[in-house]
C-alpha cells in the first residue's frame, strides 16, 4: 500500500509490533527444514535496514545459507508477514494466503513478472503473525518517500523517453492481467469477503463503505469522504459495473513494481488484488500519480506532468487490450476515498504507537484532499 512520508526501517516496524527481531532467525531456520526439501536446515541472515515503501504489511529480507552435494548454496527470499490486530492494520481483514495464490497463478496463467513465491506459514505459529517467503528479485522503484515526483531520484532523472517506456511497460502489465480469460472463476475467492451485490463493482464498493466504518471507529468521521462516497452512489456507472470482470491488481503503481532498465521485473503488493472492472486499475495507475502530482504542486515543484497522462494510458491500453474503456471519472473519485481510508488507517496506527498526537481534523492526513474535493464539485 501507500506510504505516509515517515521514515521507518521495517527492523523497527518489527519491534513495534512487538515481535523480537534476534530469534527469527533460528525461528525461521528450524520452520524451513519443516518445508524445504531435501531434510536442509538453512542458516538464516535478516538483512537489516531495508528500504521499503510499504506500509501496510511487513516485508523482511532475508538469506539463507546451506551445503548441497558439500557446495555451499546461498538463496535471498523476502517474507511478508501479516499485521496483527495489534498492529492496528489498515485492512480489517488481510488474507495473506490469498496474496500467495493470486502471485502463482499470475505466474502460472500470464508472462507478468512476479516475484516466485516459495513457502508460506497460514497458521501464523511460527512467528506469531501468517506469512510467506518469495524470491528476491534485483531491480528499482520508483520511491513513495519522498515521492518520485520531487525529482533526484532514478525515475524522475531519467530522459522523457524512457520514462514514457516504463509508463507503457506498466500499463501492459495491466493488459496481460486483464486479459486472463474466466477471471471471475479463476479469481473469486478475492471477492468472498465483499458485501452481496448484482455486480463485482457493486459488491466491492460495499466492502469500501465498510472499511471505512471500521477506519471511522478509531480516528473519527470525515465529511469529505461521506461527500465522496454519496457522489459515488449517485453517480454509479452501471454500464461499466456490467462488464465483464478482470483480475484486479488493486495496488496498481509504479511505486509497487521493481523496475530493471525501466521495465517490469518484479509486479508486487498484491493485498488489494480483487475481481471487478478493468477501470479499477487504468484509473488506479493514472491516480496515484495525480496524488505525486499534486504533491510536487504542494511543495511548489513541477513534479513530471507528463508521465501517466489519462490519454496516452488510455490510449496504451485500449490499443494492447482491444477493449474500450469506460469513463475514469467515477474510478479516480473511488481511488481517492480508498486513498483517503489508508490514511485514516495509517493516522491511527500512527496515533496508537505515540509517533503523532491524535489529529483534530483527520483530513489533514489527506494529502490528496484538495485534488479529492476538485474532481467531486467539477462539473461533467
Ligand atoms: N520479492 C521482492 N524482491 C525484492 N524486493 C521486494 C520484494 N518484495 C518486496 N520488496 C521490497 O519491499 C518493498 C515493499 O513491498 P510491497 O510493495 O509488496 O509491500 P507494501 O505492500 O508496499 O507494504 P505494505 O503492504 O506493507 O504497505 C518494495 O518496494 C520492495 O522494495
Ligand atoms: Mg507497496
Amino acid at each position: 500500500m501507500t506510504n505516509q512520508p515517515t521514515v521507518e526501517t521495517e527492523v523497527g516496524r518489527l519491534q513495534r509490533s512487538g515481535r523480537d527481531v534476534s530469534t527469527i532467525p533460528a525461528v525461521l531456520s528450524q520452520w524451513l527444514s519443516t518445508v524445504m526439501p531435501g531434510g536442509v536446515t538453512p542458516d538464516v541472515t535478516v538483512e537489516s535496514g531495508i528500504d521499503s515503501n510499504g506500509m501496510s504489511s511487513e516485508t523482511i529480507i532475508l538469506t539463507g545459507r546451506w551445503d548441497e552435494d558439500d557446495r555451499p548454496v546461498e538463496e535471498k527470499w523476502v517474507a511478508r508477514v501479516a499485521p496483527t490486530a495489534q498492529d492496528v492494520p489498515v485492512f480489517p481483514t488481510y488474507r495473506l494466503d490469498y496474496q500467495y495464490d493470486v502471485i502463482r497463478l499470475v505466474s502460472e496463467l500470464t508472462d507478468v513478472p512476479v516475484p516466485r513465491v516459495r513457502w508460506i506459514d497460514t497458521t501464523g505459529e511460527v512467528l506469531g503473525s501468517p506469512f510467506f517467503l518469495m524470491d528476491h528479485v534485483s531491480g528499482s522503484v520508483p520511491p513513495d518517500v519522498m515521492p518520485y515526483t520531487f525529482g533526484g531520484n532514478w525515475f524522475a532523472d531519467a530522459p522523457a523517453e524512457r520514462q514514457r517506456e516504463l509508463q507503457d511497460a506498466t500499463v501492459e502489465v495491466l493488459a496481460k492481467l486483464h486479459s486472463i480469460p474466466n477471471a471471475g472463476e479463476t479469481f473469486g475467492f478475492l471477492t468472498e469477503i465483499d458485501p452481496p451485490g448484482p455486480t463485482p463493482l457493486h459488491r466491492h464498493f460495499g466492502w469500501l463503505k465498510q472499511w471505512y466504518q471500521f477506519a471511522v471507529a478509531d480516528i473519527g468521521r470525515s465529511p469529505l469522504v461521506e461527500q465522496a462516497l454519496q457522489w459515488l452512489e449517485d453517480n454509479f456507472p452501471t454500464d461499466v459495473a456490467a462488464t465483464e470482470p478482470v483480475l484486479a491488481w488493486g495496488d496498481s503503481r509504479i511505486g509497487n513494481v521493481l523496475y530493471e532498465d525501466f521495465r517490469p521485473v518484479a509486479v508486487l503488493d498484491w493485498e488489494m488484488a480483487t475481481v471487478g472492472p478493468r477501470e479499477l486499475d487504468v484509473a488506479w495507475i493514472i491516480f496515484a500519480h495525480m496524488v505525486f502530482q499534486e504533491l510536487a504542486g504542494l511543495a511548489g515543484m513541477p513534479g513530471l506532468p507528463e508521465v501517466m497522462r489519462e490519454e496516452d494510458v488510455r490510449a496504451t491500453y485500449e490499443e494492447l487490450t482491444g477493449a474500450r474503456l469506460g469513463d475514469l471519472k467515477w474510478f479516480y473519485v473511488y481511488s481517492g476515498v480508498i486513498w483517503c481510508c489508508v490514511f485514516m488507517r495509517t493516522g491511527a496506527r500512527r496515533v496508537h504507537f505515540g509517533e503523532i498526537d491524535r489529529p483534530e481534523d483527520i483530513e489533514s492526513m489527506f494529502y490528496h484532499a484538495g485534488l479529492l474535493k476538485r474532481l467531486i464539485e467539477e462539473k461533467p
